[in-house]
C-alpha cells in the first residue's frame, strides 16, 4: 500500500501495526477502535495511522472470503493457528487480492512485518502461504465463492439470519456492508441549515449532498478528518449517518415536553434533541458506562450545550427516576450493530449467535422498565443499529401484544416525513436496511401510551 499523503511505500512498520491489531480482534477479541487504540500499534504505525487503519479494515471487511480460499493450504484449522500468525496471514492476503502493491511488495513487506511483531519464526510458514496463494488464488476463491457467505465474506450464521429474516434481495445489503461508508454530517439547526452549511463547505472545496429524508443531514462525497474540519470543532456540525437523524423528526417534540434520552453516549443523538427548536422542559440523559458518559459532555461542550446527565442503569429507574412521568423517550438500545457492519466490520468476526438472544432480553428489559415512566398519550422510540427482527419487529411485536395500553403509531409517523426510502418488509416498526439510501441499517418503533 502506498501512503497517499507521501507517495511512498509505508514499509514493514506499518504492516506489523496492522498485523498486530488484526490479530487482536481476531485473537483475545478487542474491537478494532480498541486495537487500533493500542500503545503498540500506534508506535508501530506512527509513520502513517491512515494507512494501518486502511489496512485492518480492508483486512477485517473482506476477511472472511479470504480464510474460506486459503484453509485448504493450512495443516491446522484457521482458528487454531496463532492470532500473530492469522494477523500476518490476513494482512498478507488482502494485499495480494484487494492492495495496490505488486505481489512481491505485499509478500515481503507481510515476511518483514513478521520479525517486527517477534514472529520471525513464522515468517517461513507466511511467506510459503501467500506464495502458494498467489500461485492458486483463482482456483481457491472460485472454490470459496460457491458460497455465497464467503464470497460476500460474512459469517455464514449471520446470512442464515439474514435470508431468514428478509428473505430475497439480502445481497445487495451484504454488499453494502463491505462498503467504505461515506461521511454524513448534520448541521446544528440552531446555529446553521444544512442548505447553508452545504454551500459552506462546497465553497471550501468538498463535494456535498443534501439528504432528501433527514432535514439536517449533509453528505460528503469524500470523507476527511473531521478535527481539521473548522465547522466541526466550532459546532456547527456533528458526525451522525442520515439515518440515525430519524430519532428526532419521529419523537416529534413540542414546546414544554419532558424528554428522557435512555442509554445516551456517546451523545449523538442527544445533541440533535437539544439543537432541535424546540423549548424543551427538560432533557434527562441516562448512560450506564461512566467513560462512555464523559463523551456525551464533550460533544455537547463542542456545540454550547446542556443536559441533565444521569450516570445509572436505565433499567433500575428506582437509582435514577425522581417520579416525574416523561412526555417523550428514546430508547436506543444496546445491539448486535448488524445495520453498522460498513463502518465495524470487527463485528462479523465478534458477533457470535447466541449473543443475539442475549441482547434482545437486555432490549426487552430496557422497554420493560422505561415504558412506564412515560406520561398517558406520550410517546416512546425505539431504535437500534441491528437489523435482525429478533432485535426489532419480533420484539416490539411481543410488546405490543402484552398489557401494556401500548399502540404502534409508526406507519402515521414515518406517513409525515417525505421521501423516506421503502420500508423492507412487514412492521410493527420501520426498518431502513443498509446501503438503500447510502445511510447505515436501523429500525425504529414508535409507540404511543394510550
Ligand atoms: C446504541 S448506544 C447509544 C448511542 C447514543 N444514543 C447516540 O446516539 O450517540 C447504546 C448505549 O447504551 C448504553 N447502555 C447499555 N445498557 C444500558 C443500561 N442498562 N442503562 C444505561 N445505558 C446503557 C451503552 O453503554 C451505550 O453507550
Amino acid at each position: 500500500m502506498n501512503d497517499t499523503a507521501s507517495g511512498k511505500d509505508v514499509g514493514a512498520p506499518v504492516r506489523a501495526a496492522a498485523a498486530l491489531a488484526i490479530s487482536m480482534v481476531l485473537g483475545p477479541g478487542r474491537t478494532l477502535d480498541a486495537a487500533l487504540a493500542d500503545s503498540r500499534v500506534q508506535q508501530l504505525g506512527a509513520s502513517s495511522p491512515a494507512a494501518t487503519q486502511a489496512l485492518v479494515y480492508g483486512s477485517l471487511r473482506f476477511g472472511l472470503r479470504l480464510v474460506a480460499a486459503v484453509q485448504t493450504l493450512l495443516a491446522r484449522p484457521w482458528e487454531q493457528q496463532a492470532p500473530e500468525l492469522r494477523g500476518l496471514l490476513l494482512l498478507g492476503l488482502y494485499q495480494l487480492e484487494y492492495g495496490d502493491v505488486p505481489p512481491h511488495a505485499a509478500v515481503s513487506t507481510v515476511v518483514g512485518a513478521a520479525r517486527l511483531i517477534g514472529q520471525a519464526k513464522a515468517a517461513g510458514f507466511v511467506n510459503a502461504v501467500l506464495r502458494r496463494y498467489q500461485r492458486e488464488r483463482v482456483e481457491l476463491l472460485a472454490r470459496a465463492d460457491a458460497v455465497l457467505a464467503n464470497a460476500k465474506a460474512h459469517p455464514q450464521w449471520l446470512v442464515n439470519a439474514f435470508q431468514r429474516d428478509w428473505r430475497r434481495g439480502i445481497e445487495p445489503m451484504l454488499e453494502a456492508n463491505n462498503e467504505q461508508p461515506p461521511l454524513w454530517l448534520r448541521a446544528n439547526r440552531r446555529r446553521i441549515s444544512a442548505a447553508d452549511l452545504a454551500d459552506r463547505l462546497t465553497r471550501a472545496g468538498h463535494e456535498v449532498s443534501l439528504c432528501e429524508f433527514a432535514p439536517d443531514a449533509l453528505r460528503l462525497a469524500l470523507p476527511v478528518d473531521v478535527r481539521h474540519l473548522p465547522e466541526f470543532v466550532d459546532g456547527l456540525c456533528s458526525v451522525q449517518d442520515a439515518a440515525a437523524q430519524l430519532a428526532v423528526p419521529f419523537l416529534g417534540m413540542s414546546a414544554g415536553h419532558r424528554v428522557l434520552d435512555a442509554c445516551a453516549a456517546p451523545g449523538g443523538k442527544t445533541g440533535h434533541l437539544l439543537e432541535a427548536d424546540v423549548e424543551l422542559s427538560g432533557l434527562v440523559a441516562v448512560e450506564f458506562d461512566s467513560s462512555r458518559a464523559s463523551r456525551i459532555n464533550s460533544n455537547l461542550v463542542r456545540l454550547g450545550l446542556k443536559a441533565d446527565l444521569r450516570v445509572a442503569d436505565a433499567s433500575r429507574t428506582k437509582d435514577w427516576w425522581d417520579g416525574v412521568p416523561f412526555d417523550r423517550i428514546l430508547l436506543d438500545v444496546p445491539c448486535s450493530g448488524t445495520g453498522v457492519i460498513r463502518r465495524h466490520p470487527d463485528i462479523k468476526w465478534l458477533r457470535r449467535p447466541n449473543d443475539i438472544a442475549t441482547l434482545a432480553a437486555k432490549q426487552r428489559a430496557l422497554l420493560a422498565a422505561l415504558w412506564p415512566l412515560l406520561a398517558p398519550g406520550g410517546r416512546l422510540v425505539y431504535v437500534s443499529c441491528s437489523v435482525l427482527r429478533a432485535e426489532n419487529a419480533d420484539l416490539i411485536a411481543g410488546f405490543l401484544a402484552g398489557d401494556h395500553g401500548a399502540v404502534d403509531v409508526t406507519a402515521q409517523v414515518t406517513a409525515q416525513t417525505a421521501s423516506l426510502p421503502e420500508a423492507p418488509g412487514p412492521g410493527p416498526g420501520y426498518a431502513l436496511l443498509p446501503g438503500a439510501k447510502d445511510t447505515d441499517g436501523f429500525f425504529y418503533a414508535c409507540l404511543e401510551r394510550s
